[in-house]
């Protein structure tokens, strides 16, 4: 961490604001080899969320760290607050230096979509303002992968590829944005159930990785994946993209199924989405889903069958990742001033 920011030092100014859009492995990232710095057993590579993501401001506070999550003061003691505070303490300049913090998700926390990669991009990100580090990216997404392994890719839009690294202290395991753009491209996000899971991903990749001998195969499959979807990239072959990343996703939860004990992300509805999806690519409709640590699914597609998946998932919220603009995307701040887009 020195490395990145030298010695702590007091922030430059009087507040930090970022924003950072969420986004969605299409090759995941499945297993630690450092479960301190969030080292990665195998590189990944995302698509952003276009306009959805979290917005940070920082500033500041007497006494003690105060923490507002879209709008609610939040405890000290909450999930969210005690992991927040912990990657706070890595930049304080002096241990009764205390922050307040304004975060707001544009996404509904339900959604299924990881805050927690927006929400340490933006973090990071709301640091490097307020403390005047000047970083670049790659040095930001190295910050953010500290709070959240996907947090690193987080920092950049559109595609994305964490590389692996293969140094101990993590330096050489960051993000970076692939030179490619692909207009048509959409990915739509299909609700299934709102509920709180019983595992996060967190849990969830630590007790795969100690207890699944099919984990092993897991590196390999990553790699594979990963360079078939940088060659769909580059030649805007949706099948191979939609096929490959659908695949990833499955494979990964084998590897949880194959836990002790077993984890299934999955509810009933999961799979008949699943069933439908199978059923409308035999019917000639190339549609593809990918899924994370939770029951929801998100379904890749191209812009001219937006209409048959918004006659056929009716509660899809379907997203442009190539839309970056955010403006009117966020309610009032817990402050009461109104933010606009930069
Ligand atoms: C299934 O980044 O949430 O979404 O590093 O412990 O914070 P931590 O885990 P997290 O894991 C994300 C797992 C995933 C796949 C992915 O986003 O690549």
């Amino acid at each position: 961490m020195q490395k990145i920011i030298g010695p702590l030092a007091l922030p430059q100014n009087e507040r930090g604001e970022a924003f950072a859009a969420s986004n969605i492995a299409l090759c995941k990232y499945w297993g630690k080899r450092d479960n301190e710095l969030n080292l990665p057993q195998n590189s990944s590579l995302s698509l952003s969320l276009g306009h959805l993501g979290t917005h940070t401001i920082i500033q500041a506070n007497a006494a003690k760290d105060e923490i507002y999550l879209n709008k609610e003061n939040l405890g000290p003691s909450a999930r969210f607050s005690s992991r927040l505070i912990a990657f706070l303490d890595l930049f304080r300049p002096m241990p009764d230096y205390f922050f307040r913090i304004e975060t707001h998700n544009n996404f509904p926390t339900a959604a299924g979509l990881a805050s927690s990669a927006s929400g340490y991009a933006a973090m990071a990100k709301a640091l490097n303002a307020f403390f005047g580090w000047r970083l670049d990216d790659i040095n930001l997404s190295i910050l953010a992968r500290l709070g959240s392994g996907s947090a690193a890719r987080s920092v950049y839009t559109g595609f994305v590829e964490w590389h692996r690294g293969e140094a101990e202290d993590g330096m050489d395991s960051y993000a970076e944005q692939l030179p490619a753009s692909w207009p048509e491209l959409r990915l739509a996000v299909l609700t299934v159930s709102g509920a709180a899971k019983s595992i996060d991903s967190r849990g969830g990749m630590r007790r795969t990785v100690e207890t699944s001998t099919l984990y092993k195969a897991w590196p390999e499959k990553a790699t594979r994946d990963i360079e078939a979807i940088r060659q769909a990239i580059r030649e805007h072959d949706f099948e191979r993209l939609g096929s490959t990343a659908e695949s990833n996703a499955l494979a990964m939860h084998a590897t949880m199924l194959d836990s002790q004990p077993a984890i299934l992300y999955w509810l009933p509805e999961t799979v008949s989405v699943f069933h439908k999806i199978w059923r409308l690519r035999q019917e000639g409709v190339p549609l593809y889903f990918t899924i994370d640590a939770g029951p929801n699914v998100k379904i890749l597609l191209e812009e001219k069958n937006e209409g048959i998946v918004r006659s056929e998932f009716c509660e899809a919220e379907i997203v442009n990742p190539f839309i970056f603009n955010r403006v009117n995307h966020f309610p009032e701040s817990a402050s009461g001033e109104r933010r606009t887009a930069r």
